[in-house]
């Protein structure tokens, strides 16, 4: 059962932090100087949520196709989230942040994969708000791993593949027990999905925005919200059956 809430402040956000690298160009600083910024403010991010009751904050940190990159800035980054994990997650778990990782983690060195366990492990039992790093991700992994699961317990003869639904794909991909996000922010300026949570985002409302993430700050993520708190989710019905029906809320969970 979903839990009663304010259906004008979204569940679960999820977001894009794209444009660190532009930040450090206009200064003339190193792309790895954007990517540290960027960092610094996921901190005032998740804590604006933790402020306004957000539950869920999904943050794509690293996409599957971020490898293609040079390899000192994918070295850097890898290192840069080693470290964030290291230093941030006693003071997530001191303010009752539960830290998951979602992504193709067997890509990472043996230590970060430590690290990732070690935190996840720290901060499993709380239940604030819940940070989801979307690392080494891809929605196209997700479906890909989600299928080959359900391909197994098809040749193991426990399912049929006549019983094969939407839910029982959903219920192999990463996110299954949360509710879909209600609202994607990107930052950066790029208007795509560059391949983040391709199933998940079917009902997503969709926000863009010019400001590179170092500099989304409180007032740019309120006004995210506030575009969210204008939009009508119809999930296929029309306006009117919205205005005049007893709404279910607005996620599948
Ligand atoms: C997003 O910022 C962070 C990662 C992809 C890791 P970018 O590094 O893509 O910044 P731009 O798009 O080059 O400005
Ligand atoms: C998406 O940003 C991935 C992350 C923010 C981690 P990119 O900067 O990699 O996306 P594209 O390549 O411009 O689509
Ligand atoms: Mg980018």
């Amino acid at each position: 059962m979903t839990e009663a809430h304010d259906t004008t402040i979204p569940q679960h956000i999820a977001i894009i932090m794209d444009g660190n690298g532009r930040w450090a160009n206009e200064r003339q600083l190193p792309r790895i100087a954007g990517h540290r910024a960027g960092v610094e403010n996921v901190r005032l991010i998740v804590e604006r949520c933790a402020q306004l009751g957000i539950k869920y904050l999904t943050l794509f940190a690293f996409s599957s196709e971020n490898w293609r990159r040079p390899p000192t800035e994918v070295r850097l980054l890898l290192e840069l989230f080693s470290v964030a994990l290291e230093q941030e997650v006693e003071r997530l778990d001191d303010n009752g942040v539960c830290l998951q990782v979602i992504g193709d983690r067997s890509g990472f060195p043996g230590k970060l994969q430590r690290r990732i366990q070690q935190a996840e492990k720290l901060t499993g039992n709380n239940d604030s708000l819940t940070l989801i790093i979307a690392a080494n991700y891809g929605g196209r992994w997700d479906v890909t791993q989600a299928t080959r699961k359900v391909a197994m317990a098809v040749a193991a003869g426990e399912l049929s593949p006549d019983d094969i639904t939407e839910e029982t794909i959903a219920n192999h991909l990463c996110l299954t027990k949360l509710p879909e996000p209600d609202l994607f922010i990107r930052s950066g300026g790029e208007q795509r999905i560059s391949n983040y949570l391709l199933w998940q985002l079917a009902y997503t409302e969709l926000y863009f925005t010019d400001c590179l993430w170092p500099d989304f700050d409180k007032v740019e993520f309120d006004r995210a919200l506030t575009s969210y708190s204008t939009r009508q989710r119809r999930f296929g019905m029309t306006g009117d059956q919205i205005d005049h029906a007893d709404m279910p809320t607005t996620s599948t969970a």
